[in-house]
């Protein structure tokens, strides 16, 4: 697959990294704002290619009409939260960047399927969308669903493939814990002697420390995007806990529920849900469809 990586800053270099180094694209193509970078990155991916002996076609550029017949966009420009942040501060910033790039990229990348990362992801996805109209998914909760199960699994000591279980909703604090899905070797959560709230703040508040310590996250994210990307050029079919859009009155609105991820994007597993957790998923999508409008008139009323 031709895939193109729009941004490669801390994470976007990572999922590239991960994606290219994987064997998944059959052409790479690297795009950012900063003078040399892709350039300089095209370099060291190429390195790291030979030892591997791939042949991995690479194109790097600053100019974005450089970026042509993508089957996969990831996109990851824009800025990043500091410490006492919340993701939906960036709205404004990214968003601007978000109109930028549907209008320069969707008329030489039709049908390639748009790949939102930046933050805040889920609203990223749907100004995109919006102001495309070209298929955008968000990686949603697909993070908060690994750190689920890796919190479980340390905490019990038991093999992650062993932990099953979804995160949906808006990806960041306001995230939605599935907990009728969520089981070890086949006992309810109930069952496993662990507390809700711990699950419950290690989920929404880990990214927030190791950006702290680390100055963002990376290697977690980026290798969990990775998967959402190989389950689509490789069609696996991977129930995975995207954001895919919802119509809300005349907007697309991102919310995650977990999805069969493949070449086609689809069904979610939403009507296996209990009652209580469609409700908390609706209340999600009311939320966030509220706070993109706010943030919309801002930015508007800003332009
Ligand atoms: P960063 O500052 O290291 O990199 C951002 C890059 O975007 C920079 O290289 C910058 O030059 C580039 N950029 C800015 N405007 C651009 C434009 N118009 N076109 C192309 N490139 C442009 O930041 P980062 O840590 O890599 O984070 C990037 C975004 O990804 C942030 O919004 C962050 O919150 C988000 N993020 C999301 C997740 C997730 O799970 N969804 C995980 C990590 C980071
Ligand atoms: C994450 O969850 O790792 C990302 O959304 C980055 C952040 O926390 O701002």
């Amino acid at each position: 697959a031709k895939i193109a990586f729009i941004g490669v800053g801390k994470i976007g270099q990572t999922i590239a990294y991960s994606i290219i180094m994987d064997g998944l694209a059959s052409e790479a193509m690297i795009y950012d704002v900063i003078p040399e970078l892709p350039d300089k990155f095209e370099h060291e991916l190429r390195h790291a290619l030979a030892t591997r002996g791939l042949n991995t076609e690479i194109l790097s550029s600053n100019n974005i009409q450089d970026v042509n017949g993508a089957d996969v966009v990831v996109i990851t420009a824009g800025k990043p939260r500091k410490p006492g942040m919340s993701r939906r501060d960036l709205f404004v910033d990214n968003a601007k960047i978000m109109m930028g790039l549907a209008k320069d990229l969707v008329p030489r990348n039709p049908g390639a399927k748009y790949v939102m990362v930046t933050n805040p992801v889920d609203m990223m996805a749907s100004v995109f969308m919006n102001y495309s109209k070209a298929f955008t998914i968000s990686t949603g909760d697909q993070v908060e669903t690994m750190r689920m199960r890796s919190f479980i699994a340390k905490k019990l000591k038991t093999p992650v493939t062993k932990v099953n279980g979804f995160v949906g909703g808006e990806h960041g604090e306001d995230a939605v814990v599935l907990w009728s899905t969520v089981s070890v070797d086949g006992k309810p959560f109930d069952q496993l002697g662990l507390k809700r709230e711990e699950v419950d703040q290690y989920v929404k508040g880990i990214a927030a420390e190791i950006i702290r310590v680390m100055g963002g996250t990376t290697w977690g994210p980026a290798t969990i995007i990775k998967d959402v990307v190989r389950s689509i050029v490789l069609n696996e079919n991977r129930v995975m806990s995207i954001a895919t859009p919802h119509k809300v009155d005349n907007d697309y609105i991102h919310i995650a529920v977990p999805t069969v991820v493949g070449n086609v994007i689809g069904p979610s597993i939403e009507g296996t849900l209990p009652e209580e957790e469609k409700e908390k998923l609706n209340q999600a999508l009311r939320d966030v469809h509220r706070v993109y409008k706010e943030n919309m008139a801002q930015l508007v009323g800003t332009t």
